[in-house]
């Protein structure tokens, strides 16, 4: 599959992933975040999703751009979170699709437990696949693995040879994360019978994919199957990174069947980077609960502290940024304490 024919990759379109979009994009996963952390182990990610929607849906109304949701939309337009073709941003600026989870494995931070973020990714428009949401077979290796070595084509004991091979190390000195589901079951098998070594993860496989780019994360490779939507979003992240993707939708009955080729795709084909992020693409994510990549909000009375990664392809920066948030400047704060606005001196 090649690029969509409404994506043109010159110059013009990816000067639109300006640099002073980067700032603007962390105070749109940061107010998510923050959002989103006031919910951690309530038990309720219903409230969480919500909440993590509204205050990205608010701050992305301060960014300099003609954005419009491309990825990552709910599948009921009534249910208050984004929707597709949702316009975003102020309207005043280059044209952008824009890819969300505002957070990314609700249920985890429903419970309290490790890995939730939230995340966006910027591209020109025509830059995000669009996806119908179903799952997507994905793998994926950082930057310096030649193309070929590791394939969706492949079992997943063939490729973690190959990735040892290519890189001199025994295959039991690789480290694969899997999203630990049922259907990824035979992928776990086949990497034990090579005796490769496993991070199992609960939910958030957008951090998943994108810690095969960070060294510090230790792991060496992405395998297994997740949603599509967050499959296209870890793309753009991992664009950034120069590392390698692949993915491949998932129709596992007739009606996702019909859906896949209704949205313009056919069955089975292997989608490549250049097919799910065919140009420059930017990518922000910030820590809710504590995780491999970034810290989780640290949430006080009157303040918060957020960790948060924005990168963007065409400089290959990366900045990790540790904000501390005056929250009595919030017009988000929490309404328990609205007196204490009213009674904060403007010059503070
Ligand atoms: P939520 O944010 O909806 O909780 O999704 C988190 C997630 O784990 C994704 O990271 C992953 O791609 C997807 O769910 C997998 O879907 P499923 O839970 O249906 O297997």
């Amino acid at each position: 599959m090649s690029a969509p024919a409404s994506f043109r990759n010159d110059a013009a379109l990816t000067a639109a992933l300006d640099r002073n979009l980067a700032l603007d994009v962390a105070r749109v996963t940061e107010a998510a975040a923050i959002a989103a952390a006031r919910h951690m182990g309530r038990g309720d990610e219903r409230a969480a999703d919500l909440a993590a929607t509204a205050a990205m849906r608010e701050a992305l109304t301060a960014v300099p751009m003609a954005g419009v949701i491309a990825v990552g939309p709910s599948a009921d337009p009534e249910d208050g979170l984004f929707r597709l073709g949702e316009a975003v941003g102020d309207g005043n600026g280059p044209a952008i699709d824009v890819g969300v989870t505002p957070l990314e494995g609700g249920t985890i931070c429903a419970m309290g437990a490790p890995n939730a973020t939230a995340c966006m990714a910027l591209a020109p428009k025509g830059g995000l696949l669009s996806v119908p949401p179903i799952y997507m077979e994905k793998i994926a290796v950082g930057p310096g693995v030649p193309p070929g070595t590791v394939s969706l084509e492949a079992d997943a004991d063939e490729n973690a040879r190959a990735l040892a091979a290519q890189r001199g190390v025994p295959v039991s000195s690789l480290l694969v994360c899997v999203l630990d589901r049922p259907r990824n079951e035979a992928v776990v098998e086949r990497l034990r019978a090579v005796g490769a070594r496993i991070t199992l993860i609960s939910d958030g496989d957008v951090s998943g994919v994108i810690a095969v780019g960070l060294p510090e994360t230790g792991v060496d490779m992405y395998l297994g199957s997740g949603g599509a939507a967050e499959g296209v979003l870890a793309a753009a992240g991992l664009r950034c990174l120069g590392g390698f993707m692949q993915g491949r939708l998932m129709a596992r009955t007739d009606s996702e069947k019909l859906a896949l080729r209704a949205a313009g795709h056919e069955p089975g084909r292997l989608l490549e980077m250049d097919d799910l992020v065919p140009g420059e693409a930017m990518f922000a994510a910030t820590g809710v609960t504590d995780g491999a990549l970034l810290r989780g909000v640290r949430l006080h009375a009157d303040s918060a502290r957020s960790c948060t990664l924005v990168m963007r392809s065409r400089t290959r920066s990366i900045r990790l940024i540790d904000t501390r948030h005056d929250l009595r400047h919030d017009a988000r704060y929490d309404a328990r304490h609205e007196h204490r606005h009213e009674t904060t001196p403007d010059a503070l």
